[in-house]
C-alpha cells in the first residue's frame, strides 16, 4: 500500500537525458512507487521546440515555453534540469526553484562545477535537497559513494576516467593504430563525439566533473579555476606504440590529492601502468578510484553518459527526495565548505615520458642529456629506435621523478637544439 500523495515533478530540457528520465519513469514505475514510497507523477515539462517527437506521447502533461515559470509553479513539488550550460536558463530555472522552496535535481556539471557551492547554501537556506548524481560519469554512483558510502573516510587521493569521448578515442588509437584526426572524426560519425569536441578532447568535461568530486572528497568549495587541465590532441599513435612498449596505456585521467601544499586538481593525459584496473577501462566507460584513509581503495566502473545510465541517476536522486532522504549536497553544511588553495602545478612532482624527433647525428644524445642533467633531471631510460643517418628519428626518454618545473625548463632547452625537429612531447607517468 503506498499512502503518500504523489511526488509531482517537472522537467526543463527533454534531450537525450530527458526523454531519458522520461521513458524510466514510465517502464519502472511500479518499482519506483515502491522504493520511493509513492508514485513518481511528471507534472509539467518545458523544451525549445514543443512539436519535436519524444518518442512518448506528453499530450497529458503541462507544457512550458518558460521553463523559469515552470520551475515556480506550484503545482509542482520536484523540479528536474537537464538543459545544460553554466549560465542562462539552466542556472535560472535552478535558482527560481530553489528559491520557491523547491527540491532540484540537475545533471549539469557545468553550472555545479561553476555554481554548485552557491547553490547548495541556497538550498540549505530553504532546507530543500540539491541533487546531481548525474553530473558525474553518468550512471555510476560516485556522488552517493564519495557522500555517503565512504563518509567515514579521510580521502587521501581521488582519480579517474571522467570522459568517455576521450577514452573511446584513446582505446580506438590504440587498436587501431590510426591517428587521432582520423578516430575523432570516425567517433563523430559515430554519434561518440559532438559536432564541437572540444569540452570533451580538451579536458574542460572531466575538469568540471573532476571539480565537483573534489569538493566532495575533500570537503572543500569547488575551485574549478584551480584545475590544471590539458586535453588528448597531442597524443600521437607514435606515443601509444612506445607506452605499450613500455608496458603503459595512455589515458586522460582527472586526479585530485590533498598536499600540504593546497588541493591539487590535474586533468591530462597520463601513462598508466597497463597492471592497474584503470588501464583496462576501455571505449565509452569512464572509472573512478577513491582511496579512503580506512576502506583502503575503491573502484567504481560503468557508463557515464548516455540517455539510461544519466538517467538511472537522476531517477536515483528522485527516489531519494520521494523518500525523505535529505543529505547536505556536498556532505557537509554549505557553510563548512573551506576554500582551500590549489596546488601549484609547476611544483607537481612525477616521473615523465618524453619523445623528442631528431637529427640522426653523432652528439645529439649527448646535447639532450646534457640539458636534462643541468636542471637536475635524472633518466630512466631511453629508446632509440633504428639509425637513419641525417634523418629524423624518434627518441624516447623515462625520466626518474621530477618537479614540473625542472621538467619544463629541461624541455625549453631541448626544443631550442637545431637537431630537435618539433616540440618535444611529454606525458606524465602516474604512480597508481
Ligand atoms: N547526454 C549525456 O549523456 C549526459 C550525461 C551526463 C550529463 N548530461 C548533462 O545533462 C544535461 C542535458 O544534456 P543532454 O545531452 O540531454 O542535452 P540535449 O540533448 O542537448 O537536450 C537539451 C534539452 O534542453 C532543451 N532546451 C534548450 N534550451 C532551452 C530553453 N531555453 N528552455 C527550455 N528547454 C531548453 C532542449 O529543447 P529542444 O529539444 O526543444 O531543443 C533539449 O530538449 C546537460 O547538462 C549535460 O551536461 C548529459
Amino acid at each position: 500500500m503506498i499512502a503518500k500523495p504523489p511526488l509531482r515533478l517537472a522537467i526543463a530540457g527533454l534531450g537525450t537525458v530527458g526523454a531519458g528520465v522520461v521513458g524510466l519513469l514510465q517502464r519502472n514505475a511500479e518499482l519506483l512507487a515502491l522504493r520511493g514510497g509513492r508514485r513518481l507523477v511528471l507534472g509539467a515539462v518545458s523544451a525549445r521546440d514543443r512539436r519535436r517527437d519524444r518518442g512518448t506521447d506528453l499530450s497529458a502533461v503541462r507544457w512550458f515555453n518558460d521553463a523559469a515559470a515552470l520551475a515556480a509553479d506550484p503545482e509542482i513539488d520536484v523540479v528536474v534540469e537537464l538543459i545544460g550550460g553554466a549560465d542562462g536558463i539552466a542556472r535560472r530555472v535552478v535558482e527560481t526553484a530553489l528559491d520557491h522552496g523547491k527540491p532540484v535535481v540537475t545533471a549539469n556539471k557545468a553550472l555545479m562545477a561553476h555554481h554548485g557551492a552557491e547553490l547548495a547554501r541556497r538550498a540549505e537556506a530553504k532546507g530543500v535537497a540539491l541533487a546531481f548524481e548525474a553530473a558525474v560519469a553518468g550512471g555510476i554512483p560516485i556522488v552517493k559513494a564519495l557522500r555517503e558510502g565512504l563518509a567515514a573516510n579521510a580521502v587521501t587521493r581521488l582519480y579517474g576516467i571522467l570522459n568517455g569521448t576521450s577514452n573511446y578515442i584513446l582505446t580506438t588509437m590504440r587498436e587501431s593504430g590510426r591517428e587521432f584526426g582520423a578516430v575523432l572524426a570516425e567517433a563523430q560519425k559515430l554519434g561518440y563525439a559532438e559536432a564541437d569536441p572540444s569540452f570533451d578532447i580538451d579536458g574542460v568535461d572531466a575538469a568540471h566533473k573532476l571539480a565537483i568530486l573534489t569538493s566532495l572528497a575533500f570537503g572543500c568549495e569547488i575551485d574549478f579555476a584551480g584545475v590544471h587541465v590539458e586535453g588528448i590532441r597531442h597524443i600521437s599513435a607514435l606515443d601509444i606504440e612506445f607506452a605499450a612498449e613500455l608496458g603503459y596505456r595512455i589515458k586522460l585521467l582527472g586526479i585530485a590529492r590533498f598536499t600540504d601544499r593546497g588541493i591539487e586538481q590535474r586533468v591530462h593525459a597520463c601513462m598508466v601502468p597497463r597492471a592497474t584496473p584503470i588501464a583496462h577501462v576501455e571505449g565509452v566507460f569512464n572509472a573512478i578510484v577513491a582511496e579512503g584513509d580506512f576502506s583502503g581503495r575503491v573502484l567504481l566502473e560503468g557508463r557515464g553518459a548516455g540517455a539510461g545510465p544519466t538517467a538511472s541517476a537522476v531517477v536515483a536522486d528522485l527516489l531519494d527526495i520521494a523518500a525523505g532522504r535529505h543529505v547536505a549536497p556536498f556532505g557537509v553544511p554549505a557553510g563548512a565548505l573551506r576554500a582551500r588553495p590549489p596546488a601549484a602545478m609547476l611544483h607537481h612532482q612525477g616521473a615523465c615520458y618524453i619523445r623528442l624527433m631528431v637529427v640522426d647525428r653523432p652528439g645529439v644524445i649527448a646535447d639532450i642529456t646534457a640539458a636534462l642533467r643541468d636542471e637536475q633531471v635524472s633518466l630512466e631510460s631511453m629508446i632509440q629506435r633504428g639509425r637513419a643517418p641525417g634523418e629524423a628519428v624518434p627518441v624516447v626518454l623515462t625520466t626518474h621523478v621530477t618537479e614540473e618545473a625542472a621538467m619544463r625548463r629541461a624541455l625549453d632547452r631541448i626544443s631550442r637544439l637545431d637537431t630537435v625537429l618539433e616540440p618535444p612531447r611529454m606525458i606524465r607517468i602516474e604512480d597508481l
